[in-house]
């Protein structure tokens, strides 16, 4: 199956420009860097859930449904961008909104993503951290169908299948960049959270024959990323599929330490 048989909505702003960035190289007296500017993907200002969104709401639209469910922290980017997402589509939204954070102050609670994703019309739920978040989203979704709805759930992060597809685009979208400017690149480093942009990169970068090595700048620690998969994961084999899938050699443990909780690991060839 060829990426243009999935069902895709537009929503991004592609391709997003590879930048050079020699000051930066200067000033860390590194190699030669080129940042591939995601930030700048659009919807609601951008962020890697735009490109994961084109292929999830795609799906959304074709299965008929009229109520996106989805899950994250109180500050999730990928609820705002999926609020924004919904909204633009005129769909519904209902969010299940995780407090991980200890004694939030007034600021964390209601400003910034929460802000937003309240202007875009999203039924915000609230649960405390660590809550069975697959049963929380089986209840919600049976009250929507209860109700006469179509519900279509959307993972934490957009990280399954559907959404990785949209970093399989990008893998695809980077290497014509590189043939339009003449360019080879030895390394690709990608942030990764939930994993799908890294496996979506994999699989766009290797199923077009490039054997460009992928690191990824976890987010957060690797433990704490494995309590919050098994706790807070709506579909949680879907993520482990994706991070299976993003990891098929991974070397075993982080190589370095960038600082705190940021570790590097290297998806081998
Ligand atoms: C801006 C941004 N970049 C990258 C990531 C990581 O993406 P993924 O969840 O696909 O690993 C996240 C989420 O954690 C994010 O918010």
């Amino acid at each position: 199956m060829k990426l243009i048989d999935f069902p895709r909505v537009l929503l991004a702003h592609l391709p997003t420009p590879l930048e050079h960035m020699p000051r930066l190289s200067k000033h860390l007296g590194g190699p030669d860097i080129y940042v591939k500017r995601d930030d700048c993907t659009g919807l609601a200002t951008g962020g890697n859930k735009t490109r994961k969104l084109e292929f999830s709401m795609g799906e959304a639209l074709q299965q008929g449904a009229d109520t996106i469910i989805t899950v994250g922290a109180v500050q999730s980017n990928h609820v705002r961008q999926t609020a924004a997402a919904a909204c633009k589509l005129g769909m519904k939204c209902e969010v299940l909104l995780e407090h991980r954070v200890a004694d939030p102050s007034d600021t964390y609670a209601n400003s910034g993503n929460v802000f937003l994703d309240r202007i875009f019309g999203a039924n915000l739920r609230e649960y405390a951290g660590g809550s069975d978040f697959d049963a929380a989203i089986a209840e919600v979704e049976e009250e929507i169908r209860v109700a006469g709805g179509t519900p279509y759930i959307i993972p934490g992060g957009a990280s399954n299948p559907v959404g990785a597809l949209g970093y399989v685009n990008c893998g695809i979208e980077l290497l014509q960049q590189l043939r339009d400017q003449n360019l080879s690149i030895d390394h690709v480093v990608t942030a990764t959270g939930s994993a799908g942009t890294h496996a979506g990169l994999a699989v766009g970068l290797r199923g077009s024959g490039s054997d460009i090595p992928i690191w990824e700048l976890a987010s957060m620690h690797r433990k704490t990323y494995r309590k919050s998969a098994s706790t807070n994961s709506p579909a949680k084999q879907q993520t482990w599929w994706v991070r299976r899938a993003a990891s098929p050699e991974r070397t075993s443990s982080p190589i370095a330490t960038i600082s705190g909780p940021v570790t590097v690991s290297r998806l081998s060839r």
